[in-house]
């Protein structure tokens, strides 16, 4: 018991443990996540059906998607934007590791006769056979990864683009940073149920790393045979910083904007989105 308390309050480094998968892939766990998805009422693993129309009827209009067009979603979840995408006429792939999510989006695009590549892989491993025009990251996956995991990711787009293709992605700027505080939270069944349909204790501790501008939620699921932590990284960025990292991978800033629904961009708000270009 106090082996594990004391595990469990030790600070580990930035992204030291990689989790995500579990998140994603544990058969209950991405139950819980399908359904964030598709409940049209928070903003929590998609945005609002709302936001995600006028957000592809922006990128459609922003970047002429359109028959002969190609593009690849990353982290396409349940395919609430390639699906929108793909009445364009584009040619339209998702990427993402949860099979529950895919089955979902398979589903739906097949009711409505839609023609969507869908593949369940790691992105991080994802090479494409052709390169394409457009490739996207939507709802701030790209902070979840490291240093190394976004290096990696950049190169992976570079590599799937043509010459002059475009990027768009969001993130957390520094001042959604300063909106988090560290805190530790034990509850019974934490989040009602959503770690296991067996009882469970959970801790969440929320850790927050000044200098590398990092901050881990970190829960422990304690069962009656296991214990289990997951580590939910964020990188929260200043400007600066996505600058360097897109140009280190031969990647070029065309715009700063508010959202991926092309608002303006804010730099007192929590989040904002960037169109980057392919140089070569
Ligand atoms: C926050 S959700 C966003 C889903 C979608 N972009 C949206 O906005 O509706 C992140 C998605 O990325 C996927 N994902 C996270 N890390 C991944 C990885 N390394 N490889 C493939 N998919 C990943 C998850 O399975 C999940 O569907």
């Amino acid at each position: 018991m106090f082996n594990a308390l004391q595990k469990m309050q030790t600070r580990p480094e930035p992204f030291e443990f990689y989790t995500t998968d579990v998140l994603w892939t544990d058969e209950h766990i991405a139950r819980q996540m399908l359904a964030y998805h598709l409940n049209e009422q928070v903003d929590a693993a998609s945005r609002n059906p709302k936001f995600i129309d006028r957000s592809v009827a922006w990128m459609v209009d922003t970047f002429h998607i359109r028959k002969g067009f190609s593009l690849i979603d990353f982290g396409c979840g349940p395919g609430l934007y390639t699906q929108r995408l793909a009445r364009s006429g584009a040619s339209v792939m998702g990427v993402d590791f949860s099979g529950n999510s895919l089955a979902y989006a398979r589903s739906q695009a097949q009711r409505e006769g839609l023609s969507i590549q869908y593949v369940q892989e790691n992105y991080l491993n994802f090479v494409s056979n052709e390169q394409v025009d457009f490739v996207s990251m939507i709802m701030c996956d790209f902070c979840a990864l490291s240093p190394v995991q976004r290096r990696q990711m950049l190169q992976r787009f570079a590599a799937c683009l043509k010459p002059g293709g475009k990027i768009l992605l969001d993130a957390y700027t520094l001042k959604a940073y300063q909106k988090r505080e560290e805190k530790t939270l034990y509850e019974f069944n934490l989040m009602d149920g959503f770690w296991s349909a067996e009882p469970y204790h959970g801790f969440l501790h929320v850790f927050k790393y000044d200098q590398a501008v990092v901050v881990l939620d970190q829960y422990t699921i304690i069962e009656s045979e296991s214990t289990r932590m997951v580590y939910n990284w964020l990188q929260y960025f200043s400007r600066e910083q996505i600058a360097l990292e897109f140009e280190q991978a031969g990647l070029r800033i065309h715009a700063w904007l508010g959202d991926v629904a092309g608002a303006d961009y804010d730099d007192q708000a929590d989040e904002f989105a960037v169109i980057a270009e392919k140089i070569n």
